[in-house]
């Protein structure tokens, strides 16, 4: 397969949140490398073949749009969907990047900032888009994407993605809104469960020391890395035991 290890030293400083991507106060990114690892280790449970990917807790969409911008070349899709619609405005707007179009827009905007307010750190991150823009279109162009307001604990309709990753509210920037059932992380899974197809991999992750399954769901990996962990688990088992 043709993507890269996130062991392998990229510089990844053109996806930073706020750079050319847009951040807002109280949406936290997520670390890149983590992103791009969590997919990478999801992937060899996947068969081959484009992937639609789905974040249902997306907040600024930031998660979606660096995995998007970092391999185009795995992904046929990418869904954003979360239950603020001030978050859906945002990731409406990083999705947009996704597409040559967004980010011509959006390098002309830091270019007319770069002219307006005299600061030179507005072209570089002009330069920084036009470069995601280079590496879009040699990945493969244009990602199809779709966002929407949705609580994730009252989903009934079924999502055609094969891989679901999200990082779930932890308290300190994020809360749990909506319908929230008593254990949420359970409540998450078990929608996952009814609206995924079964062969889908669904990674959640939060800040904490491990992410904890209802009993009887087994994992299909568990990953660790700095004040994160991960736990991805198959829709499948999640639609048997939840
Ligand atoms: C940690 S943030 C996600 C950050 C995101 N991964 C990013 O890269 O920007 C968690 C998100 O979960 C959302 N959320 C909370 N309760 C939800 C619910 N019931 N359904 C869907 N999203 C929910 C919050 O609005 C918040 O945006």
């Amino acid at each position: 397969m043709g993507y890269r290890y996130a062991t392998e030293r990229t510089d990844h400083s053109a996806l930073a949140s706020g750079q050319v991507l847009r951040s807002a106060p109280g949406f936290p990114g997520f670390p890149v490398r983590l992103a791009s690892e969590l997919l990478q280790r999801a992937m060899v449970h996947l068969e081959d073949g484009g992937i639609r990917l789905w974040d249902p807790c997306c907040g600024s969409g930031y998660l979606v749009t660096v995995l998007g911008l970092l391999h185009r070349d795995l992904l046929t899709h990418v869904r954003a969907t979360d239950v603020g619609a001030d978050a859906v405005g945002i990731a409406d707007r990083n999705l947009e990047l996704l597409t040559a179009e967004g980010l011509a827009e959006r390098e002309r905007g830091l270019r007319r900032s770069a002219r307006d307010f005299g600061r030179v750190a507005y072209i570089e991150r002009a330069e920084a888009a036009r470069d995601l823009a280079t590496r879009l279109a040699e990945m493969g162009g244009d990602l199809p994407h779709a966002s929407a307001v949705a609580d994730v604990f009252t989903l009934t309709e079924p999502v055609e993605s094969d891989l679901v990753i999200t990082d779930v509210p932890y308290g300190e920037m994020t809360r749990w809104e909506g319908n929230a059932p008593q254990d949420p992380v359970r409540g998450l899974l078990a929608s996952m469960g009814r609206v995924l197809p079964a062969r889908a991999v669904v990674v959640v992750t939060a800040r904490t020391r491990r992410v904890r399954l209802p009993e009887g769901v087994q994992a299909l990996e568990r990953v660790k890395v700095g004040n994160r962990s991960a736990v991805l688990v198959r829709a499948r088992d999640l639609a048997s035991a939840l």
